[in-house]
């Protein structure tokens, strides 16, 4: 019974949220005051929903890394306006597509430059259930923005990361997973760029660049929080299912007719942007464990099987460090 009344709280919104076992909302967010964040995809849908909760209990500087001008522009009004011009000008927006990795490290030494301390990572940008599409290097480009980004990104803030652990404060990096991980290819490997520029699908590639966070979390934490870190801490989380533009517009790319059946149909089910925001906050302002698949609200969970496989994490973070020194001829390099 918990299971049923878990999994509907998980993934459907409004009065399904209170189902489960787990209780957290955005309100018991602490104060955040004096301290500094970094939110990939800040600018709409879940990502909007975290940043404008951090901003509401009061984080210091907030940044914000995305592709859009306008998305942002938008996005600060709707800040100034409910929250106020003080809190729209905490945020400091770097334009960054996540799959060109020297400018995902250019943007990561500038925000080095510009602050002290990171308190909190929220890696949230992300290719939805889209079509396969190589970038211009030749990589698949949902494992190149929605994991290696991340990893390139969250390897050159780790200097300071690290830094404002080690002065007593507890510092949390929550990877956005999802459910749809258990759609990767069942025979997946991350063995060679070969296999993750294999077309599988709008769900198979999505889920594959899913799974590839989930494994990434277990290798963070092993490595680096097990390894002499305790106060770093990296988690994964699933939002749920959630109305954004993924869900709503994205969703007709790869299925133009049948897409409806998510964009409009599953619509009065879906969570609002702020109910998908709840996991994300809770990892990134609450927890005090590591390594963990958190779903919403805050509910820890077993990933998949191929989430939990060694092999498979010590593969792709190999693939991962090999592919990104290659195709940036060694100018972004993945370091731990
Ligand atoms: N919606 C769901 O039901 C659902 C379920 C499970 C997991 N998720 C995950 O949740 C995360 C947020 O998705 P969402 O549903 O909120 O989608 P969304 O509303 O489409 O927002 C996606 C965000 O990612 C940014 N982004 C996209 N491509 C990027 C790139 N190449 N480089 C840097 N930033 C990029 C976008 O920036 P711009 O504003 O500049 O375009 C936008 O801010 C994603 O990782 C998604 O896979 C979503």
């Amino acid at each position: 019974m918990d299971k049923i009344r878990n999994t509907l709280a998980e993934n459907l919104g409004g009065p399904f949220t209170k189902l489960g076992t787990s209780h957290f909302e955005l309100d018991q967010c602490p104060d955040l005051s004096g301290k500094v964040a970094v939110v990939t995809g800040g600018s709409q849908g879940i990502g909007f929903g975290v940043a404008y909760t951090l901003l509401k209990h009061n984080i210091g500087k907030l940044y914000i890394l995305s592709v859009s001008k306008d998305v942002i522009e938008g996005a600060k009004k709707v800040i100034a306006k409910e929250l106020g011009q003080d809190k729209a000008d905490r945020i400091r927006w770097m334009q960054c597509d996540l799959s060109d990795w020297r400018r995902t490290k250019e943007v990561a030494e500038a925000i080095k430059q510009d602050t002290d301390r990171i308190d909190i990572l929220v890696n949230n940008s992300g290719r939805g259930i889209m079509t396969a599409q190589l970038t211009d290097y030749g990589v698949d480009r949902h494992m190149a923005v929605n994991h290696m980004g991340h990893v390139v990104l969250t390897g050159y803030l780790l200097p300071l990361l690290k830094k404002t652990a080690e002065q007593g404060n507890i510092v949390r990096i929550s990877n956005q997973s999802s459910n749809a991980h258990y759609g990767a290819p069942s025979d997946t490997k991350f063995a060679t760029l070969d296999e993750i520029n294999r077309d599988s699908g709008p769900n198979g590639q999505y889920g594959r660049s899913k799974l590839a966070g989930l494994l990434y979390t277990r290798y963070f934490d092993r490595n680096i929080t097990k390894k002499g870190h305790p106060n770093l801490l990296m988690n994964a989380t699933h939002p749920g299912f959630v109305s954004t533009k993924q869900s709503t517009q994205d969703i007709h790319e790869p299925y133009p007719i049948a897409g409806y059946a998510m964009s409009y149909g599953m619509e009065p089910l879906k969570k609002s942007q702020f109910e998908g925001a709840v996991p994300t906050v809770y990892a990134a302002t609450v927890t005090k464990n590591s390594g963990e698949w958190i779903c919403a609200p805050a509910t820890p969970e077993t990933a998949s099987e191929l989430a939990q496989s060694d092999e498979l994490m010590e593969n792709l973070m190999e693939l991962t460090r090999n592919v990104v020194s290659e195709k940036t001829g060694g100018e972004a390099v993945v370091s731990m």
